[in-house]
């Protein structure tokens, strides 16, 4: 009998993250270590971002969400946003169709409307062409700041109270969660940071209120299949008690 891939990597299958979240930092650092241009970070961190997709595919992971660019991204240099912003596009038309083959369902959380008028055209061409599967769901934050998203979940629900659709005894977390961008997906039981920063950066402050956290000193474009599988084990030795003894 063929082995599946999981086996082999010594996982439990049952013991597994539904969903993964990561902060893809750094890249500029990785660049600089190198006396290149941080773009040149960029570009070897998109090709960690294909590795890590199709291996979370491979593993059984159903949701992957990555922050490839927060609303704080928007201030660095210019050349660098739209360096960024062509990556994306191409990483868009490139991974299109391996997505399609491989079962994944892709969707951007963040403020799409921001984002340059092709990159937008890609994000709903992909999102089309993919709209139907069910193998993982890949989420790419871009243009997301987490309390730019609970903003947003306040002010629909003021409205929906405002107008007498809602009663504001009847405001649950439930309202809130299902106010986000993530409504539709069950919040990340682990989030990974590589580049060894201890923060979080404002990415999905509500979903993560319960997530096992994992950091790694490696930078973003040196982060191999390998250590993901690691902290996958070190995430299934762990005791998650949610408050409880
Ligand atoms: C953080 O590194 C990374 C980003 C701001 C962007 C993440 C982008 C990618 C991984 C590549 C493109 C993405 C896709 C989906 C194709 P940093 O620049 O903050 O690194 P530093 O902390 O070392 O300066």
């Amino acid at each position: 009998m063929k082995s599946n891939p999981a086996d082999i990597d010594g996982l439990d299958k049952s013991a597994l993250p539904s969903h993964i979240a990561v902060i893809m930092d750094g890249n500029g650092r990785w660049a600089q270590k190198k006396l290149l241009n941080r773009v040149k970070g960029h570009e070897k961190g998109a090709d960690t971002v294909r590795m890590v997709v199709r291996s979370c595919r491979e593993i059984g992971i159903s949701f992957l969400t990555l922050y490839a660019f927060s609303t704080e991204n928007w201030q660095r240099p210019k050349v660098e946003v739209s360096a960024l912003m062509v990556l994306l596009k191409k990483f868009l038309v490139s991974e299109r169709q391996e997505m399609v083959i491989n079962n994944i369902r892709f969707n951007v959380i963040g403020e799409k409307e921001r984002l340059p008028a092709n990159v937008q055209v890609e994000i709903q061409r992909t999102r089309d062409a993919t709209k139907d599967n069910d193998g993982m769901y890949l989420n790419l934050a871009l243009s997301y700041g987490a309390r730019s998203e609970i903003v947003k979940a306040a002010r629909e629900i003021a409205r929906q109270v405002q107008s007498g659709r809602l009663s504001v005894d009847a405001i649950t977390q439930k309202t809130i969660s299902s106010h986000l961008y993530t409504a539709d997906i069950p919040d990340p039981e682990l989030l990974i940071r590589t580049g060894g920063e201890m923060r979080i950066s404002n990415f999905l402050l509500w979903q993560i209120a319960y997530a096992e956290i994992a950091v790694t000193d490696t930078l973003w474009p040196d982060f191999t299949r390998n250590e993901l599988i690691q902290i996958l084990k070190e995430y299934q030795g762990r005791d998650r008690r949610f408050g409880r003894v």
